[in-house]
């Protein structure tokens, strides 16, 4: 709260506590060195010293972002782009997603066991390009009623035989909302009866206009299950975020977003994060949505231990208190009291709300009875 005593008011304007009291006195207004000032008060005594009264401006203190650390220019460096595969049901997502990761994450790493952890990450040419590994709508969907934004840019694949559909609109709808750069991935060209130009004729109707009819989008024509294109689409993602211009500073305290979470039985909580900024690192106090811990051990796409993680990485950690939700928010903090204190002020919050809801569905049903 903004109050504030008779003696630290004194404190503040540099003078005797006695001073201010004898003012109030003459102002109509009898008060102790302790006593906390009313707001009507506080305005007479500033009036009558020249002072302005500044509003204190609440801060949410529950409020994760809060405890972002401003950013320095200075530190920004380039990061890998998050890509995100959306299109019709059919088309070619899940196909695609396992053509790259095997052509490019099993290259030169050997004996990595590739973890399921929502999302991995491939290099390209000396540069790293994470994808995530979810259906795209739900990345985007569940991420963007949360608020989180964690795509930069969106691969929208289109069956060449049968063109475009319901969900590919829906696709391009949900990357435009975003405000996400669309590459359009007409896959299945090995097939029978593809037609890429019908692809391209039906998307322009959806102001994806290729760049060889003078356009500005990226059409890349390819065969998931063959694996033919893929280097073509992945120097395309290199192009595209270089354009975006897409930059992190590797130098702090890390934040990002959940991409899953579940509870294992041998590890407990089991959480699979997205580094959006800064370097994770283990031992770091953190507060994921409403749960909170010190990160305990951490896995990257490979199953690998690691220590720590930069920008566009995706990690599993473990060592949360509770199991938090696709699309929450983590911050790490330097002390873990703190992550402690917000955390668990978080939680209550939850609860509290949680209480609030039940007793409305209650009420709900009593209407409902009526
Ligand atoms: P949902 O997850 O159900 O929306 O589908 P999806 O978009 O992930 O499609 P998926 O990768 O499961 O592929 C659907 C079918 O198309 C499978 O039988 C694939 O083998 C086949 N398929 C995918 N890509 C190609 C391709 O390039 N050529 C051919 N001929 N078949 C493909
Ligand atoms: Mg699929």
């Amino acid at each position: 709260t903004g109050s504030i005593t008779v003696g630290e008011l004194a404190e503040k304007l540099n003078k005797e506590t006695n001073e201010i009291i004898k003012k109030l006195m003459f102002l109509g207004v009898m008060a102790t060195k302790n006593q906390d000032l009313d707001e009507d008060a506080l305005e007479l005594i500033c009036g009558e010293y020249g002072v302005e009264v500044e509003e204190e401006v609440e801060v949410d203190k529950s409020d994760l972002t809060n405890y972002i650390a401003e950013e320095d220019p200075e530190k920004l460096e380039e990061r890998p782009p998050v890509v995100t595969i959306m299109g019709h049901v059919d088309h070619g997502k899940t196909t695609l997603l396992d053509s790259i990761r095997n052509t490019k994450v099993t290259e030169g790493e050997a004996g990595g066991i590739t973890q399921h952890i929502g999302a991995y990450q491939i290099r390209e040419n000396d540069k790293k390009v994470t994808f995530l590994d979810t259906p795209g709508h739900a990345a985007f969907t569940s991420m963007r009623s949360r608020g989180a934004q964690i795509t930069d840019i969106a691969i929208l694949v289109v069956a060449a035989d049968d063109g475009v559909m319901p969900q590919t609109i829906e696709a391009i709808n949900h990357a435009k909302a975003a405000e996400v750069p669309i590459i359009v991935a007409v896959n299945k060209m090995d097939k029978e009866g593809a037609n890429p130009d019908r692809v391209m004729q039906e998307l322009t109707e959806y102001q994806l206009i290729p760049e060889d009819w003078g356009g500005d989008t990226i059409f890349v024509n390819l065969s998931a299950l063959k694996g033919e294109g893929i280097d073509d689409l992945l120097e395309m993602i290199l192009l595209v975020s270089e354009v975006e211009e897409l930059k992190a500073n590797a130098d702090r305290l890390a934040d990002g977003t959940v991409i899953e979470a579940q509870l294992d039985k041998g590890r407990g909580s089991v959480a699979s994060l997205l580094v959006q900024n800064g370097t994770l690192r283990v031992g770091d106090p953190i507060v994921v949505g409403n749960t909170f811990g010190r990160v305990r051990a951490m896995v990257n796409d490979l199953g690998k231990r690691i220590k720590s993680a930069g920008p566009s990485t995706p990690v599993e950690i473990t060592g949360l208190n509770d199991v938090p939700l696709a699309g929450d928010r983590f911050v790490v903090f330097k002390d873990e009291k703190q992550a402690r204190q917000i955390g668990e002020m978080r939680q209550e919050i939850q609860l509290e709300e949680k209480r609030g809801s039940q007793s409305r569905v209650s009420l709900d049903d009593l209407f409902e009875q009526i």
